[in-house]
């Protein structure tokens, strides 16, 4: 059971202290901050499940709006909102139409500035998705690509002869399931498509596309976005030469052979190009988040740039795709810190599982949700939150292939059921649901969603959303937790995960129980300075320590422990 050690009075304290802009000091000093990204806490939100203001049974803008002071409330220092602006929906918003308005079923420009100004208000920072590797089939820029081969357009997208009727230039595939080349009968050559053939890579050789999608970026900023999180960098460039990715064993999961994409993936130009994005950005001191899958940490280390000029946060994915292991995770968390960037750590987002039913055994599903949040809410570095993540929002997947939305479910069934699952809308109460819509709900909520909902959560003090509150309280008010160095612990205990913060200003202690088994590490601190060290408990769960000399800690099943250290 957890056993909340602050009293209200010292948390509403903090709260009150650590509230962005609550203050004309905290203002001055969040203006200084130029390295606020660094300190802060993003939610991703995806518009079109997070809140239905006109009940139509899809997420909007002023949805979003109308839960900013829930943002506010839980610790949110910045909403990256997932592509809203005009798209056929093919991709729910990855195919953008056009990249420089509002999708009228998410809302209007008026909508668009209400929300950033109310969310500056709440000292809240709003970050967009920029679709940096393709448009939709329907932009302007692609109709007219595609009209004829001499088109002015033409050259903005990636169009070649096929080898011989039927066969396209070379065998690359979209990642979504067809092959990557699509035949236009009408001016007789294939278009190239990472993604959805509705999808058609942009050419970022013509510099004419980088003019124009450079100048996006300033049309947002201008308008009072903070920054971007960049979709599928590493697409963006290809092989001049289109040659053939070298075949891997092994099937996909569409049944196809597996290759190795050395030749549509990851090519060089992609951090020059960043480099370029990056000049950009600091004219508006805008923050670039990337989505940067990644093979090991050197490849994170990269989107950095050899002298941090590349981006501020690339995100650290890899962590979704490791077990669920104290030892795992202390020799990766010990490696992303160590690679020279700021980390960037993520457990979830709308493209993959969402770790309530990734990492839950069906028994002590709350208290690992909770462990999750004390892991990577309080590591070095800006935790990327996804909505839902706060409440054990847990993945409801199509039961039938009818029910399926995304269209790689359709073509994957039933092996790959596609991403509905982690895209359910909000649960904001235990009503019909979850409270998201009074209309058709564009996709269904579980049956949790009684029990694993804000207003249920909110008001129970051991709840999930109470520990997330609790921890990111911590964050924000503990200086040990905002720039402390990480220093690992005990690094040969297989379930217990433990590590220092450590700071001239504070140092804290974090113990999280990645085991069904009750457990209890010692500590002996005297190497890293502490010759007789105290602890003062700060938030637990599921774990116990008297306060005074630190000798234990007791953990039961998945326990967290955060604790303040001092001589
Ligand atoms: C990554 C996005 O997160 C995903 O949802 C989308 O389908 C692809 N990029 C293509 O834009
Ligand atoms: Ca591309």
């Amino acid at each position: 059971m957890k056993i909340r050690i602050h009293g209200w009075a010292m948390a509403l304290l903090f709260a009150a202290c650590w509230t962005p802009f609550a203050g004309a000091q905290m203002k001055a000093k969040d203006a200084g901050d130029q390295k606020w990204w660094q300190h802060a806490v993003f939610y991703e939100v995806y518009p079109r499940s997070f809140a239905d203001s006109n009940d139509d049974g899809i997420g909007d803008l002023n949805g979003i709006t109308s839960k900013l002071d829930y943002l506010k409330d839980l610790g949110v220092d910045a909403i990256w909102i997932t592509p809203c602006f005009p798209s056929p929906q093919v991709d729910f918003g990855y195919d953008v139409s056009n990249y420089t308005d509002i999708d009228p079923m998410y809302g209007t420009f008026a909508d668009f500035d209400h929300l950033v100004n109310e969310a500056k208000k709440r000292g809240i920072r709003v970050i967009l998705d920029f679709v940096v590797n393709h448009s939709s089939d329907q932009h302007a820029w692609f109709l007219d690509s595609k009209s004829s081969k001499t088109s002015a357009h033409r050259d903005w997208y990636i169009w070649r002869d096929g080898k011989g009727p039927d066969h396209p230039p070379n065998n690359w595939l979209s990642t979504f399931g067809s092959p990557a080349w699509k035949f236009d009968a009408a001016t007789k050559q294939y278009y190239y498509h990472y993604f959805y053939p509705e999808q058609p890579d942009l050419n970022w050789r013509n510099p004419d596309v980088e003019k124009v999608m450079f100048d996006v970026t300033r049309f947002w900023y201008q308008r009072g976005v903070a920054g971007f999180r960049l979709d599928a960098v590493d697409t963006l460039y290809e092989d001049p030469e289109l040659r053939d990715n070298p075949l891997l064993p092994g099937v996909d999961k569409f049944g196809r052979p597996k290759q190795n994409q050395i030749y549509n993936r990851k090519l060089p130009e992609v951090h020059q190009v960043l480099q370029r994005l990056r000049k950009v950005a600091d004219e508006y001191r805008a923050v670039l988040i990337g989505e940067t899958w990644t093979r090991d940490v050197s490849q994170l280390q990269e989107y950095y740039g050899k002298n941090g000029n590349e981006l501020h946060l690339p995100m650290d994915l890899m962590l979704t795709e490791l077990p669920f292991s104290a030892a795992v995770y202390r020799e990766h968390v010990g490696a992303v810190d160590a690679a020279g960037g700021w980390p960037t750590y993520v457990i979830s987002n709308h493209d993959i599982r969402r770790p309530y039913s990734r990492y839950g055994d069906g028994v002590h599903n709350d208290d690992i949700a909770k462990l999750m949040a004390g892991f990577y809410l309080t590591l070095r570095g800006t935790p990327v939150m996804y909505y839902g993540e706060e409440i054990g929002m847990e993945n409801n997947d199509p039961k039938r292939k009818e029910d399926v939305k995304d269209p790689i479910g359709v073509l994957g069934w039933p092996i790959e059921k596609g991403r509905d699952g982690e895209r359910t809308p909000m649960q904001w109460n235990s009503g019909p649901n979850g409270g998201f819509t009074k209309g058709k709900s564009w996709l269904p909520v579980p049956e949790s969603a009684k029990r694993h909902n804000v207003a249920t959560q909110s008001k129970d003090p051991q709840s999930i959303l109470t520990f997330y509150k609790e921890v990111i309280r911590l964050r924000k008010s503990e200086p040990g937790l905002r720039e402390g160095a990480y220093v690992p612990l005990n690094e040969t205990d297989a379930d217990v995960l433990s590590y220092l913060r450590k700071s001239e200003e504070g140092t804290i202690l974090v113990v999280l129980n990645f085991s069904a088994s009750p457990q209890e590490p010692h500590f002996d601190l005297r190497k890293q300075g502490f010759a007789s060290a105290k602890i003062r408990g700060l938030l637990r769960n599921a774990a116990s320590a008297h306060d005074g000399a630190l000798k234990s800690i007791k953990l039961d099943a998945y326990g967290v422990y955060i604790g303040h250290i001092s001589q």
